[in-house]
């Protein structure tokens, strides 16, 4: 059987009923324009356009049974890797407990061989404070630059041999970290499926160069932070300034900035136009 058709063909004969179930153990209920690996956040409807980003994380769930993941929500990403690896050894990370809490307690019911545990917490604290180690790491929590940069840092110190292996995804939302990781750290493989939703990398930590590239790495990021500032700044600056002087739409217009991809997506057209 070809790869491919190995997730379609679990996906249809068992997935789909778990991820309408999931659905129903949420009340019927989602939060609108927050989509997942399954639905695109706008209906409760299976999103195939997401298929090549579903295949990436079923192959690397069969290939590691202990997995990080941040960002819960209704589990589908989960599900995803249990089809794949129905023993495996999850640990998911979410601010949000009113859907992951429902949604990995059925999970762990209808996967019964798997061991999943749900931290509820914010991502940066929860990540302090794991003493564990894992194989594969799955980033899908907040969509700000500042944060999962800092997410990646933490989880360099939670890899359980040398090599870290990490899925990002919404790749969008971190170009100049992507960047930033490709050029300065010695990664060994990376893939980006043609769909460009999700980055896969494989980093080599145990060279000599490391820490010396560790340290290029930090660097460039406290340059790319200052201008994330300075851009999030100025934009305020020319609303405040010159468009509108009501502070609601200036909080709105911030916030538009990091809830809506097509905000996200100019935000990162500005980022990436100074560099
Ligand atoms: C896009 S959803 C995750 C989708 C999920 N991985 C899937 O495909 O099924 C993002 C989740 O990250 C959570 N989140 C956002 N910021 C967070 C943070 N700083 N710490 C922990 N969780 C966070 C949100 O509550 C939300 O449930």
């Amino acid at each position: 059987m070809k790869k491919d058709d190995e997730y379609l063909e679990l996906f249809n004969n068992k997935g789909k009923y778990h991820f309408e179930q999931l659905f129903v153990v949420n009340n019927k209920k989602f939060i609108k324009n927050c989509g997942s690996y399954l639905f695109d956040g706008q209906n409760y409807i299976y999103d195939s356009s997401m298929i090549e980003k579903q295949k990436l994380l079923f192959e690397l769930s069969k290939k590691n049974s202990k997995i990080l993941e941040i960002g819960t929500y209704m589990g589908h990403s989960i599900l995803i890797m249990l089809l794949a690896n129905p023993k495996a050894e999850i640990t998911s990370i979410d601010n949000n407990h009113l859907y992951a809490k429902p949604s990995l307690e059925y999970l762990q019911k209808n996967f019964p061989e798997a061991k999943i545990t749900f931290i509820h917490n914010d991502s940066l604290k929860a990540l302090k404070n794991l003493n564990e180690k894992f194989d594969l790491f799955h980033v899908d929590g907040t969509h700000r630059h500042e944060i999962i940069a800092k997410e990646f840092q933490y989880i360099l110190n939670l890899k359980k041999d040398d090599h870290v292996k990490i899925l990002f995804d919404d790749i969008v939302a971190m170009p100049h970290l992507k960047k930033n990781i490709l050029h300065n750290l010695p990664v060994t493989k990376s893939f980006l499926p043609n769909s460009k939703q999700n980055l896969y990398v494989e980093i080599n930590c145990n060279t000599k160069l490391f820490e010396q590239n560790l340290k290029k790495f930090k660097f460039q990021n406290f340059k790319d932070l200052v201008k994330y500032r300075m851009i999030k700044l100025l934009v305020r600056k020319a609303i405040r300034n010159g468009i509108v002087r009501n502070r609601t739409t200036v909080r709105l217009w911030d916030l538009s900035f990091e809830k809506f991809s097509i905000c996200r997506k100019l935000k990162n057209l500005l980022l990436e136009a100074i560099y």
